[in-house]
């Protein structure tokens, strides 16, 4: 049988397509099922029961379960077997048979007589790697710290082999550099040339290697369409250069971001493009401030508007009528400017003058602050505390909900403080906060 002290040997198996015989159907096969469908195996569970995500497998149709118990034959046809049922001597029989039949086995009980062994794998983007020391707890430990280097950018995972110039359109969040996503930060440390928002999380470019080109589209001069027509060259000029170009942008891309307009003209001159949503500030910098969008009782929807065209303007495809006369939470972007005349028409068409109204700006930001009133005054109080974008606008009564949640806060023990809140809805006040406080 297999024995011997010599290091193993590592190799990257490739099983597309090949059959992987996984006896045992308990906790154990439930973790290595996965992979193995990762690296498309066909995979076969030979086992009397097995557990509920298996079964969830087996019904969509991506496993194959034999309910019984392992008997000799089952190795025939594969190409690597797991023996990891929870009898060993079930587990050296099956791991005898595929040793016989020169079939790598892992077997989960017993790491000295197995043939092969699982590292602690672990995966960032297209990097994959394995780590093997004769500790799985060290192992793991390893594993975790070297993800954790890739995810959070710390350690270097630029391409040397260029697989051509490509764009990757990233979502950075609401601005906290904390709350862009893992793909989004390793994209970042992957990338050879960065073109960045104002509103993307400017922290993390600190982060950047120094030969990595950074374009801070903020700077861009002249008009809106001119500026966006050159971001949309920049772009394409650099990955038509064979270089990996990240796009990072405050939010998420797609949300008033413009990022079709990006993802066309890099389609249009045939620059590959990968999109990777980010964390709406619609959605997070109200959560961050405490105030939830929707509640039990109160809402059951939101509605999220481009405020930057004023409502009668002929350019605004924006109902407002429908707006003033519904229930729903609205959350504004881009309003501080035209404030008064959203407002105006929001009474006329049916809002209650003392619906809550909360403005954030520089959500999640340690600049953060938010000044909370109600719908009749809102404009003014924005304008007289000098308030500058960027801002969102909460209108509706979940706006007292985050009051109530701020009240408790304050009174909760300062361990137990979760939340970022805004003052009691009442006379306007401007209050600086910041996450964690
Ligand atoms: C051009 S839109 C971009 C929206 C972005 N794509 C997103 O998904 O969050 C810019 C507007 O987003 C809102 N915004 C973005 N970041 C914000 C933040 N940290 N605090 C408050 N508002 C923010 C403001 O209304 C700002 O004027």
């Amino acid at each position: 049988m297999v024995a011997g002290t010599a290091a193993p040997y590592l190799l990257a198996l490739r099983l597309d397509g090949r059959r992987v015989l996984v006896a045992g159907g308990g906790a154990v096969a439930t973790r290595r099922v996965p992979g193995l469908l990762d690296a498309g195996a066909d995979v076969l569970v030979v086992s009397p029961e097995i557990s509920a995500s298996l079964h969830d497998l087996v019904q969509a149709g991506r496993i194959r379960w034999e309910s019984r118990e392992s008997a000799p034959g089952d190795c025939a046809g594969a190409w690597l077997v797991c023996a990891c049922t929870d009898d060993p001597a079930v587990n050296a029989a099956v791991a005898q048979e595929a040793e016989a039949a020169r079939i790598w086995s892992v077997r989960a009980d017993d790491a000295a007589a197995s043939a092969a062994w699982t590292p602690a794998s672990g995966q960032a983007g297209d990097v994959r790697f394995g780590v093997v020391s004769g500790d799985p707890l060290r192992s793991a430990g390893i594993r975790d710290e070297v993800l954790d280097g890739l995810q959070a950018g710390r350690m270097r995972a630029r391409r040397r082999r260029r697989p051509g110039g490509r764009v990757a359109l990233v979502g950075g969040g609401p601005g906290d550099p904390g709350l862009i996503t893992v793909r989004g930060r390793q994209l970042l440390a992957e990338a050879d040339v960065v073109v960045a928002d104002r509103l993307a999380p400017r922290s993390l470019l600190d982060e950047l290697a120094p030969d990595v080109e950074l374009v801070d589209a903020a700077k861009i001069p002249r008009g809106r369409a001119m500026a966006q027509e050159q971001i949309n060259s920049v772009l394409v000029d650099r990955a038509q250069r064979g270089l990996f170009v990240v796009r990072l942008k405050g939010g998420d891309p797609f949300v008033f971001g413009r990022g079709g307009e990006e993802i066309l003209a890099c389609l249009e001159a045939g620059i590959p493009v990968t999109v990777v949503p980010g964390v709406t500030s619609a959605i997070a910098v109200p959560a961050a401030a405490g105030i939830p969008l929707t509640h039990r009782g109160i809402t059951q929807e939101f509605r999220v508007v481009s405020a930057h065209i004023p409502p009668g303007d002929e350019r605004s495809t924006v109902d407002w009528s429908e707006l003033g006369a519904s229930q729903a939470t609205l959350v504004l972007l881009m309003a501080l400017e035209n404030l008064e005349p959203i407002t105006r028409t929001l009474l006329r068409y049916g809002r209650d003058s003392r619906t809550p109204v909360s403005v954030i700006v520089d959500g999640t930001l340690p600049t953060q602050h938010i000044i909370t009133t109600e719908l009749a005054t809102v404009a003014d109080e924005v304008s007289a505390a000098g308030l500058r974008p960027p801002a969102i606008v909460v209108i509706g009564e979940v706006v007292n909900v985050g009051a109530q949640i701020a009240e408790l806060s304050r009174k909760a023990p300062r361990q137990a403080q979760s939340v970022v809140v805004p003052p009691s809805p009442g006379p306007a006040g401007v209050v600086p906060t910041c996450e964690g406080q």
